[in-house]
């Protein structure tokens, strides 16, 4: 089925049924000077996720990339992932479930990941070209269909939901934080499920563990380690027992 059109948003929408990746095809509009344009599709037969990893992507998902042209300085980019974290932990939420945000931007429900993001860009130092939020959302998608053990959807958590509703939320969301970028760390850190646990981050320069205690504009964790605090910038985290 295709997801259900009659979004309103402050985005122009393009829907597919089916498309490789809607983060591809975000990237295809920026090279032909679009903005503001959401890229959305039931299935995409070549999703991509972090660190070179493939995402499934099955029909009945959210697939979705934002193409945006902030004015920020492409150090900032961060903070923009962390408001689509922000803005599907609202969106899932409204799905009737308690998500948590697991740093950066994971989106996951009873310690499983329901959600991730993939931003891509171009730019100066001192300033973002393009920006690609990509957005997976494992909606009305069986859980068994999906490769990770620690992944699940919102159909096994709540049963089957309305996409477009989901959907509308996140657009909301997301506009509201990016007009007002003081609130997106703030809210971050009310949704966040790393702050003050223990974790494991297997960073570039090997792991740091320790008590995550806070986060750092644009979006550095930090950490509390045994030989003092670490800022963290990239890595895949993972939260341990207390
Ligand atoms: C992750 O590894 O956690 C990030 C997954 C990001 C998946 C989304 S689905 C929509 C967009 N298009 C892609 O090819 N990837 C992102």
């Amino acid at each position: 089925p295709a997801i259900e059109f009659g979004l309103e948003a402050p985005y122009e929408i393009e829907y597919h049924n089916s498309v490789g990746s809607t983060n591809q095809r975000a990237r295809e509009l920026a090279t032909e000077g679009a903005e503001n344009v959401v890229v959305v599709a039931d299935e995409q037969t070549g999703g991509r996720g972090r660190l070179e990893r493939e995402w499934a992507s099955p029909s009945g998902g959210i697939w979705l990339s934002l193409l945006l042209r902030p004015t920020l300085p492409t150090t900032h980019a961060p903070l923009v992932t962390m408001a689509a974290a922000v803005a599907t932990a609202e969106a899932v939420g409204s799905a009737g479930v308690e998500p948590t945000i697991k740093w950066p931007n994971d989106v996951l429900v009873d310690g499983k990941k329901v959600s991730g993001i993939l931003t891509e860009m171009e730019g100066e130092a001192d300033s973002i070209s393009w920006l690609v939020v990509g957005i997976g959302i494992n909606a009305n998608v069986d859980a068994d269909a999906l490769p990770e053990d620690r992944a699940t959807s919102l159909q096994a958590l709540c049963g089957e939901v309305e996409r477009r509703a989901v959907v509308q939320t996140l657009l909301e969301s997301m506009a509201d934080l990016l007009d007002d970028r003081d609130k997106i760390l703030p809210e971050w850190r009310a949704r966040s499920g790393t702050l003050g646990r223990r974790v494991s981050v297997d960073t570039p320069d090997g792991p740091v563990v320790g008590e995550a205690v806070d986060i750092e504009s644009p979006g550095a964790l930090l950490v509390d380690t045994e030989n003092g605090r670490r800022r963290v910038t990239v890595g895949d985290c993972e939260h341990l027992r207390p």
